[in-house]
Formats: C-alpha cells, structure tokens, sequence
C-alpha cells in the first residue's frame, strides 16, 4: 500500500479516504470507469456500427488480477466509485468473480455500477448482485421491435425489457435506462420512453447524441440537445426539476409533476457542458488511462504494470496523469478532431 502522507503535483495530501486524486483545475477525482473489454455483441450505430476499428489484441487487455491491483491503488487514492462498462462488459467471463473482488474495497469503495446493453444480463444478475454490484445501467434506444433491431444490429428488444426487469426485482435501486436519442431514429419515441419510465418505475436517461461513433457519421442536425428533449417531454408528461444541482454532475433529473413513479435524467453533453464538475478517470481494456472522453492522447498504464513496477511508481504515474487532466471537451470549438477511439474503446 502506498504510504499515507505525499507530497504530491497539487501539495501535500493525506490519503485517508477524505482526500481525493485532484487536477491542476483542482477537481476531485472521485470516479473511475474501467472497460473490461472492447468487444460488443450490439452495433449500435451511434457507436459501432461495423464492429470495427479492428479490436485490441487478447494478451493486451488487462486480466482480472491486473484490474484489481490497479483498482486497489486507485481506492487508496481516494477513487469512491467503479464502473464497469465496455463494449460491452458481459461478453467478459466471470464478471461476478471481479466484482467480488472489487468489493473487498468496500467501504472505502462506496459503489460499484455496470452499464450493459442488458442481452446477458439477466443470466448474471443474481451472482452480480451476490458479489456485491451495487447499482446497473441499462441501455435501451427504442421500444420498438424492428427500430431496435435497426439501431443496435440485433433483435433483441424483448431480452433488454428482460433485463430492465431482472434489474428491478433484484432491488437494484435505482434502475437507470439510458437512451441516445438521435434525430429522425428514435426522437419520436421521447413521450413513449417517458411512459415507460412512469409505467415501470425507472429513470430514463435521454443523452445528447456525441461525436464518438467509429463511423465518423455525427453531425449537429442529428443531435436532440437535452432543451429540445426535455420540452417535447413535458409537453405530454410536466416534468418537475428534482434537483438545483446536477446528478453525479452530468444529468439533470426531473420527477413528474404529477406524482408518478418514474423520473425522467437528461444528459447534454454537447449543449450544456458539465467537464467542469467531471469527477472521472477512464481505463481502457487495454491499460490506457484517459482523463476524458475526447482525450487527444492516452496514458500507458499497462506498459507500467507489466514492466514490475511498485505500488509507488504507479501512484505517482496515475497522479501525474490525473494532473493533466484536460479542462473540457472541444465538441463546439472550430477545430474539433473527433477522437480516432470510440465509445465501444473508452467506456461510458
Ligand atoms: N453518443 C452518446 N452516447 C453514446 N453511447 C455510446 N456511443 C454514444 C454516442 N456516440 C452511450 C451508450 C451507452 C453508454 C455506454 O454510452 O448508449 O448508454
Ligand atoms: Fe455495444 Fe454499447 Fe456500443 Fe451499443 S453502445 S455497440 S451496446 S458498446
């Protein structure tokens, strides 16, 4: 374990759970999000339509045994929250085994989540929830049979509303079901997903289509900004804002005003930037730490790793690249470059 007191890029910190990894913008790092794999067994269009760019290679995807040492060092930097996402991070084997892993970080790890496209998920819920997962988000893009199949490549609505389901009655609490609403796809589902929410006590989560699709296709026309969602929203379902604050800083949460079950998240980022209260650090599946979603440049965890590197060393390596952190994505800026990594890569 790393020692208590350092001296550290942004002074000297005590490392006891109170004290977080900070940038040079003096945001905590509280988050970490680990792809376990960049494989999918969706194409979603938005993301990666023809299971292309070619994957990374099998021995350098970090095993479990690296994620955990790894995990474990981020904890005692003051890392509250692990999320497990991919590709798709079922396709991974023995999943539970990691979380029950993860879990001996408890308490000071206060959280582990999963976000799935929910296709395997109902045959690991109840291990997931044994080994101690504690809060999952589904994905979820249309309640349409054939439109489903259109966006994500498969047929598999009926086996993502399984996956909802075993969710709920597992007592995953809450239950959050992201949708990205992309113009003349699915936007005219916006009312639909917001009975649903209601009908089976959920949260939506609308998100701002974002350039990060392998195909290069985004465009600013085809983008629903989180205004526009939250207005055709409300104009069958008055939403109320739950929260002056941002959830988890990205998404503003509505209840429904009348009452309902349900609620409603919106996420923006391209309309309305939350980069300065982001809380994150990413880990690819192969061992690259990105401070951002739209980082121009990765960090080469892995190389540390496999080189013997101690505790030490590696704190010291994460902390500097923490520091680095950059100040916001550049989607609106003229000169944007696209990040040659997709979702599918980086991890939501
Ligand atoms: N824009 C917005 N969200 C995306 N996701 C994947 N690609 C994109 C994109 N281009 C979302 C998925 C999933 C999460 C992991 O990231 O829908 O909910
Ligand atoms: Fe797979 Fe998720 Fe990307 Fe869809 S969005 S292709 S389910 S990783």
């Amino acid at each position: 374990m790393p020692r208590l007191w350092r001296l550290t890029l942004t002074g000297l910190k005590r490392y006891d759970g109170t004290m977080a990894l900070s940038d040079k913008y003096g945001r905590e790092i509280r988050d970490l999000r680990l792809s376990l794999t960049d494989r999918c067994n969706f194409r979603c269009f938005y993301c990666l339509p023809t299971g292309k760019p070619a994957l990374a290679r099998k021995e350098t995807i970090l095993t479990f045994e690296e994620i955990f040492r790894v995990s474990s060092i981020f904890v005692s930097l003051g890392i509250e929250k692990i999320r497990l996402t991919g590709g798709e991070p079922l396709i991974r084997r023995d999943v539970p085994l990691l979380v029950e892993k993860l879990a001996t970080l408890k308490p000071q790890l206060k959280d582990i989540a999963l976000t799935t496209n929910g296709y395997d998920f109902p045959r690991f819920a109840e291990a997931l929830k044994q080994a101690g997962l504690d809060r999952v988000t589904l994905s979820l893009d249309s309640l349409r049979r054939e439109r489903f199949k259109e966006i994500t490549g498969v047929d598999a609505l009926d086996r993502a509303l399984a996956a909802i389901d075993a969710a709920k009655s597992l007592g995953f609490e809450p239950v959050k079901v992201n949708a990205v609403i992309v113009r003349g796809r699915n936007d005219d589902e916006l009312a639909d997903f917001a009975r649903f929410a209601r009908e089976r006590d959920v949260t939506m989560r609308f998100i701002e289509f974002m350039p990060l699709d392998s195909e290069q296709s985004w465009t600013r026309e085809a983008m629903v900004s989180g205004a526009e969602m939250r207005d055709r929203i409300s104009e069958v379902f008055p939403l109320e804002l739950k929260e002056t604050k941002r959830g988890a800083g990205t998404s503003w949460k509505y209840a429904f005003a009348d009452g309902a079950p349900g609620g409603i998240g919106i996420i923006a980022p391209v309309t309305d930037m939350f980069c300065g209260q982001c809380s994150r650090v990413r880990l690819t599946a192969d061992g690259q730490i990105r401070t951002c979603l739209f980082s121009e440049r990765e960090h080469d965890l892995r190389s540390l790793l496999r080189s013997g590197a101690d505790d030490e060393q590696i704190v010291a390596f994460i902390e500097s690249c923490v520091y680095q952190k950059e100040a916001s994505h550049r989607i609106n800026d003229p000169d944007f470059v696209q990040p040659l990594r997709t979702m599918s890569f980086i991890g939501g």
